[in-house]
């Protein structure tokens, strides 16, 4: 038996205690909220599988030769043309998902103990490609409307950057109004703190867009990571990041390190896709779909839920963030509302520091409106039977909030426990 020496950013690659919960999730049956995955109704397959025959009858031999690290051209040009800022293509990154967009940065930007400021809660994915890094994750505090600008100046010195996802976020749904981003650009850039923007969610809004990204303001201070995951499909890997100039070179360089360069047969058929104006037709029918879906489990919860749960109404995306009666914890309601054959993401996992016990995270883009229907119903059902008793009690002064923010969940000290899930990785389940 050979003993193998593990280095110390493996130590740091905890076993993720969410990912054990939501094994349960796998039972037959199980209406799963948990999920951080698009619908599959919203794949466009034809769109792709006619793209795949005509890029292997007129590019064959090239979309299946290696490729440059930066990416495929057309596909560059494409992205930068999308984008609702002036970017030169040649700022384009292509990457294995905006999930490898993460990992590289994390490479060519954080050292061992450096300052990174998140938002609270974030996403867990972005937690575990930064963690073995072995940063010092410090959380800002945020409501609603988004990071509280006062606190990051309070917590800024020294960081390397602010990583945050100002469009219908990944997990509470939440956006950032447009009075808190101006005030966040203007104290980022009059604090030097560097921004990376995460926006895998923004096309995804229901009735109107969200305001512009923090990137658009400040190239130069900014780093933004875009994912073809949500508005087409997940299964082709495929995101990007738009770099300052400055840090260009050492990103390419990460990601030759990494794997020399994303597919390029999928980057020649997403550009085949996206052709002719395909998003412009396409992205509206995910949103459709996605606002009913979110208005259904919306109606559910008002109809099922006991008074003193409270939720929010996200403007686009795919999650939902709802808040638990005083004396509940997500953690333990989760085995519970398993046995009814309905299971959520504890909000613990998603925070970088002290969680908020009594938040949950809710997909509403996967289950069929009836599901939503059975899947609320049954967890309303697992809430009231492990509730303790004191949250019983007709007016215990247990928060009241139906369809508002939940209450104090973001907060980085909202909550009386401790991080209740360890340093949990992502899941495809959970992310
Ligand atoms: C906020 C956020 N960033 C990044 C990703 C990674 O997406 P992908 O690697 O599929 O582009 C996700 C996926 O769920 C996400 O929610």
């Amino acid at each position: 038996m050979m003993d193998w020496t593990l280095a110390a950013r493996a130590e740091k690659m905890n076993p993720s205690v969410i990912r054990e919960i939501l094994k349960v999730t796998e039972k037959p049956g199980i209406i799963s909220f948990a999920g951080g995955l698009p619908s599959p109704k919203t794949f466009p397959i034809t769109a792709f599988s006619e793209a795949c025959a005509k890029v292997l009858r007129e590019d064959g031999q090239a979309a299946l030769q290696y490729a440059a690290s930066e990416g495929y051209g057309p596909l560059r040009e494409m992205v930068a043309d999308f984008l609702p800022w002036k970017v030169d293509p040649t700022q384009v990154l292509i990457t294995t998902g905006s999930q490898q967009g993460l990992d590289l940065l994390a490479k060519i930007l954080i050292d061992k103990d450096s300052t990174i400021l998140v938002e609270t809660p974030t996403y867990l994915g972005a937690l575990q490609a930064f963690t073995p890094m072995e940063p010092r994750v410090v959380s800002v505090a945020s409501d609603d409307e988004g990071l509280d600008v006062d606190d990051l100046a309070r917590k800024a010195g020294g960081a390397r950057f602010l990583y945050l996802l100002p469009n219908f976020q990944n997990p509470t749904g939440r956006t950032m109004s447009e009075a808190r981003r101006a005030a966040l650009s203007a104290r980022a850039a009059q604090l030097g703190l560097p921004i990376v923007e995460d926006n895998p969610y923004g096309d995804l809004w229901f009735d109107n867009p969200p305001p512009l990204p923090l990137t658009a303001r400040n190239p130069d201070g900014c780093l933004y990571l875009g994912s073809f995951s949500k508005v087409l499909a997940p299964g082709l890997r495929l995101g990007f990041l738009v770099a300052p100039r400055a840090l260009y070179p050492k990103l390419l360089q990460a990601k030759q390190a990494a794997d020399l360069h994303s597919p390029g047969f999928n980057q020649r058929m997403i550009a085949e896709v996206m052709k002719g104006g395909f998003l412009d037709r396409h992205v509206p029918t995910i949103r459709a779909l996605y606002k009913s879906q979110r208005d259904a489990m919306l109606a559910a919860l008002k109809r099922e839920m006991p008074e003193d749960v409270s939720w929010n109404k996200p403007d686009g995306g795919m999650f939902l963030w709802a808040r638990l009666p005083e004396g509940m914890n997500a953690v333990e309601l989760l085995p519970k509302a398993v046995d009814r054959n309905v299971a959520f993401v504890p909000g613990a996992a998603f925070y970088a520091d002290q969680a908020d016990a009594r938040t949950l995270r809710l997909s509403f883009v996967t289950a069929s409106v009836e599901q939503i229907n059975t899947g609320v119903a049954a967890l309303a059902a697992a809430i009231r039977e492990s509730r303790p008793a004191q949250a019983n009690a007709v007016g215990s002064g247990a928060a009241v909030r139906r369809e508002g923010p939940p209450r104090a969940s973001t907060a980085p000290s909202g909550g009386s426990e401790p991080h209740a899930v360890g340093s949990v990785g992502a899941t495809q389940e959970a992310k």
